[in-house]
């Protein structure tokens, strides 16, 4: 595997003008300092995407995507890192001579590449066991459940037989060291001996994007316990970054992806045609694989069981999926259970009538809400229009908020300008996705809600310090870098400071300290965020004065609950208290 130097992507970076790069793809015009053009991320009709010279990002207005030169090309190409940086270095005309790798890497690139050849020949092995006589029961029970031969083969379904070590003699004949068949996840190995973690189940093979098999689902046949086994995580098998399906799924231009609970769901809905469903793996829907879901639709229809657990998943998928830019469907399973349940029992032209008739996944939470309450009752009836006044604050584009808005209040039946109102007045206090966290209005505020509410001001501070840079002189004397408590968020912080203190910014040079896609995309995210633009001075500088104070709050909080010696507490408890006597510090923005 190749990996470049820091030096060698600022390098690309510098050579690759991000404007001359994009008016490739996107019809750019000239606007003020920067150009504008149609998002080429989603549908629009007016430009809503700007790209500036000199910060060397893009960013757009409409659906929040945004970055630097190389995100724009991982992103519009479903390009990896390194894929992006080859293709701008060529377009550049630069050499891109790659790094020795050191001892370590070499071992651990070796090691990954054992793993995958036992995992594939794991997979035969099982395949085989399906085909011989010892697989007949196995067989029968796919062929029951209504699978083809051909779907069998696709998907390289399997048997691992009666149990014992048949799995692990035949490796070892292979040649293979108990060290590395450890770390496959294959085997219980113990003082008494080593022994097939597999064993009695229908085997589903789990590849990755590339048809890997990194690693392995069983279930029994019948009614035992647990019904389904899964593979441990290795080196390879990373369950929150990866989905069952999505090497087939992938192909081919979809509008849409579809997501299911289960393997066998997947299975039986490519057999009907439905070739883009995907499934995560036995774990909860994950950020990572939204974002990976992310690289190559732009709609996710959810398939989840009809049941109450379900529901549940479908709330705590949806928020997910929207933060990754993803508009999120939710099909209706009733009356059966799941989608294999559905095609067996109403076929496959009823299944797509329920794609079809998808409800808007916002309609969906708004409905679960109102279920909780008693409309009938007036007390209720007013908490839930506060609800959903809240749950409207997800939407950024006023536009967009105002559709929903409008489509709400005729649907609960509460007059637009109050619902409008009750909006306006729960934007100046909330944070972005802050109610998303939390379905379960009950709760108390977790932990987690706090940290999204926390890294939210710190994406907006990051933000406004990038926008003007004239605050940089005030706020640098009341947050240092250090009061950014989340790590990304520290590194970036001391980065943007370390700029504004040399007197200029890149935010697009921040955003190459990291090379892992995701957290790139954290970064730029770091930079996305806006205030209501129609904040007048009075009410923005209200606004940065609070958001100072609630970030040195927390960073103060913080201290404390890491310290043990008595006299620095007191020290930090005296400080709090300043704090929170606001009119201790104001930063004025009205003389520039
Ligand atoms: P079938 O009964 O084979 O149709 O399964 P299903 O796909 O309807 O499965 P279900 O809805 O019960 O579960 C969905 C997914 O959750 C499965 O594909 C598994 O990944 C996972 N799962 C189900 N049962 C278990 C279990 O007992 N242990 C673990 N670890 N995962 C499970
Ligand atoms: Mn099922």
């Amino acid at each position: 595997m190749a990996w470049y130097s820091e030096e060698q992507i600022e390098q690309v970076r510098q050579r690759s003008d991000i404007v001359e790069v994009i008016g490739n793809y996107v019809r750019l015009k000239r606007s003020g300092s920067g150009y504008v053009g149609l998002c080429p991320f989603h549908n629009e009709k007016s430009p809503s995407f700007s790209v500036s010279p000199a910060r060397q990002m893009y960013k757009c207005f409409g659906c929040g995507v945004g970055g630097n030169v190389i995100t724009f090309v991982m992103e519009y190409e479903n390009y990896s890192f390194l894929e992006a940086m080859e293709y701008l270095a060529g377009r550049a005309g630069i050499e891109l001579a790659q790094q020795e790798m050191t001892a370590e890497q070499k071992r651990q690139e070796s090691l990954r590449a054992m793993l995958l050849e036992i995992n594939t020949k794991a997979a035969r092995f099982f395949y085989a066991i399906l085909k011989s006589g010892q697989g007949k029961q196995a067989h029968d029970y796919l062929k029951q459940r209504g699978l083809l031969d051909e779907t069998i083969v696709r998907f390289g379904l399997g048997y691992a037989g009666q149990g014992g070590d048949s799995l692990y003699r035949y490796l070892k004949q292979q040649g293979y060291q108990d060290s590395v068949l450890k770390e496959t996840g294959l085997f219980k190995m113990d003082e008494r001996g080593v022994y097939d973690k597999f064993w009695n189940r229908v085997i589903f093979p789990i590849m990755d994007i590339n048809n890997h098999v990194i690693g392995f689902g069983g279930r029994v046949m019948g009614d035992g316990k647990p019904k389904y086994l899964n593979s441990p995580e290795t080196k390879l098998f990373d369950k929150s970054r990866n989905l069952f399906g999505l090497n087939y799924a992938r192909q081919g231009k979809r509008d849409y992806l579809i997501l299911c609970e289960g393997y066998m769901d997947v299975i039986a809905l490519h057999q009907a045609g439905f070739s883009s469903a995907v499934a995560s793996l036995g774990t909860a829907f994950t950020e990572l694989q939204a974002n990976l879901m992310r690289r190559y639709t732009k709609e996710v229809l959810l398939t989840y069981d009809s049941d109450g657990a379900g529901q549940k998943a479908a709330l705590r998928a949806i928020p997910i999926l929207r933060r990754a830019g993803l508009n999120a469907k939710v099909v209706n399973m009733e009356p059966y259970k799941d989608p294999d349940e559905f095609i067996k029992g109403l076929g496959d032209s009823a299944f797509e009538e329920r794609l079809k008739t998808a409800k808007n996944s916002f309609f969906f939470e708004a409905e679960v809400v109102r279920n909780t309450y008693d409309m009938t009752d007036p007390e209720q009836k007013t908490t839930f229009y506060h609800e959903l006044a809240k749950k409207l604050l997800v939407f950024t584009d006023k536009v967009q908020r105002d559709n929903y808005l409008e489509a709400v209040a005729a649907k609960y039946t509460i007059r637009k300008e109050d619902l409008r109102e009750l909006v306006i007045r729960y934007s100046n206090r909330m944070p972005e996705g802050y109610e998303q966290e939390r379905p379960d209005r009950e709760l108390k505020r977790s932990r987690k809600a706090e940290e999204a509410g926390i890294e939210y001001s710190y994406r907006l501070l990051l933000s406004w310090l990038i926008e003007d840079t004239s605050l940089y002189e005030p706020v640098s004397q009341l947050v240092a870098p250090e009061d950014f408590c989340e790590e990304n968020y520290h590194i970036v912080a001391s980065m943007l400071y370390e700029q504004l203190a040399r007197g200029g910014v890149l935010p697009a040079k921040i955003i190459n300290y990291f090379q892992d896609v995701e957290q790139q995309k954290m970064a730029a995210q770091m930079f996305q965020t806006n205030f209501q633009a129609d904040m007048g001075t009075e009410e923005k500088e209200k606004a940065l004065n609070e958001l100072i104070i609630r970030i040195k709050e927390y960073s103060i909080d913080h201290q404390m609950r890491n310290l043990t010696d008595m006299e620095q507490l007191q020290r930090l408890i005296l400080e709090k208290k300043q704090w929170q006597t606001p009119d201790k510090l104001h930063i004025s923005l009205k003389d520039g």
